[in-house]
């Protein structure tokens, strides 16, 4: 291996401090951290260590100029055999790496990237939890190390993953707020990449939209508050009569690995799905010729979201009741199902975690 990876494990394992049968998003992490170091040019320094704070400089550009980035991923175990799974750990890579090249960060090797997540699922594999509609949510992620003030693109960069059991990110039916007056992303601008900022500029008017009552806000095009984008945590899609219709991307949405993963299930289950502008004039006329049967958001975290109501220019749209609905409730269980190989991997989704440490390290 180019990338060595040394490996110090916990003293004190804090699993049976999980509710397995209660996670909540976010609340657990596991044993165990990976961490890489960029420094003089090359990244070094693969580690695995007890997961736990670690110091450094409150001048380090991360903080005060946002060159930070991440990934959320999820691995699953194998029905059968238990084995670890990966769900297409090449395309969250390739995001990541679009990431770091559109905040002039420096690119994750294919090496460290693939040998970090086998090595440290390798290890926590106790973690992966089993339950229905749960998994290991993983989370890559990459920030600028120099502490210096001056604004520049840093030198150095740390990488980390740390992974955490979850459970359903939302549990319930959703209610989105449409945006009329707030902006995620502009043509030219960083809404493709996944930047910790483009999650920070959000936070303000999301907390408005939950003091309303909603989840989620709807986001629309910057240019005219016309067209559909994304909700930041998912991607959006509707079922307009017997067609899904998802927005194409553009550089102002996510290109959510979920989205294209379900637009392939689907459509290879004979499903129509349509990549295009969709405006939320159409969502509210088929909305009220009924011809709006379903609309779900998908993302890693949220898997595939059922919506019950969505709110524009302070008009309530109550959306056909879950319990009917066809296409989503069915493609989630297909997608769910791959993940743990409950399916065949017709498009070579899974990868199976590596041994690597026994061989190659010091465990
Ligand atoms: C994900 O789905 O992995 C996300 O990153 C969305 C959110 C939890 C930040």
């Amino acid at each position: 291996m180019k990338y060595p990876i040394s490996v110090e494990l916990t003293q004190k394992s804090s699993i049976g401090e999980v509710d397995f049968n209660n996670l909540v998003f976010g609340r657990n992490i596991s044993d165990h951290m990976f961490v890489a170091d960029f420094t003089d040019g090359e990244w070094t320094d693969c580690r695995i260590v007890p997961y736990g704070p670690m110091p450094m400089s409150p001048a380090i550009m991360a903080l005060h100029y946002g060159q930070a980035i991440f990934e959320g991923m999820k691995a699953n175990k194998h029905h059968e055999t238990g084995e670890p799974l990966l769900f297409r750990p090449e395309m969250h890579l390739d995001r990541i790496n679009r990431s770091a090249l559109r905040m002039a960060m420096q690119p994750i090797p294919a090496e460290i990237f693939m040998n970090a997540l086998s090595s440290l699922l390798d290890i926590d594999r106790d973690w992966i939890p089993q339950s229905e509609g749960s998994a290991l949510y993983l989370r890559p992620h990459m920030f600028a190390f120099d502490s210096t003030l001056g604004v520049k693109s840093s030198d150095t960069y740390r990488f980390v993953i740390m992974t955490s059991p979850v459970g359903p990110y939302y549990p319930k039916p959703i209610r989105l707020l449409v945006a009329d007056k707030y902006v995620r992303a502009f043509p030219g601008g960083v809404g493709f990449a996944k930047a910790a900022g483009n999650y920070g500029a959000t936070l303000a008017p999301a907390q408005q939209a939950k003091n309303k009552g909603f989840d989620q806000i709807l986001w629309l095009d910057g240019l005219e508050f016309k067209y559909l984008q994304e909700c930041g945590t998912m991607n959006i899609m509707c079922v307009i009569d017997d067609t899904v219709v998802t927005p194409n991307l553009t550089d102002t949405i996510l290109a959510g690995i979920t989205r294209d993963s379900l637009i392939h299930l689907m459509r290879d289950q004979g499903i129509k799905v349509e990549e295009r502008p969709i405006s939320i004039q159409e969502v509210i006329e088929a909305n009220k010729s009924g011809e709006l049967k379903e609309m779900f958001g998908t993302g890693t975290a949220a898997v595939l979201s059922n919506v019950s109501e969505i709110s524009y220019k302070d008009e309530i749209y109550t959306l056909p009741p879950v319990e009917g609905r066809k296409i989503g409730p069915f493609i989630k269980k297909v997608l769910e199902d791959y993940k743990k190989s409950l399916q065949p991997d017709k498009f070579n989704w899974l990868v199976p975690v590596k041994n690597l440490i026994s061989t190659e390290t010091n465990k």
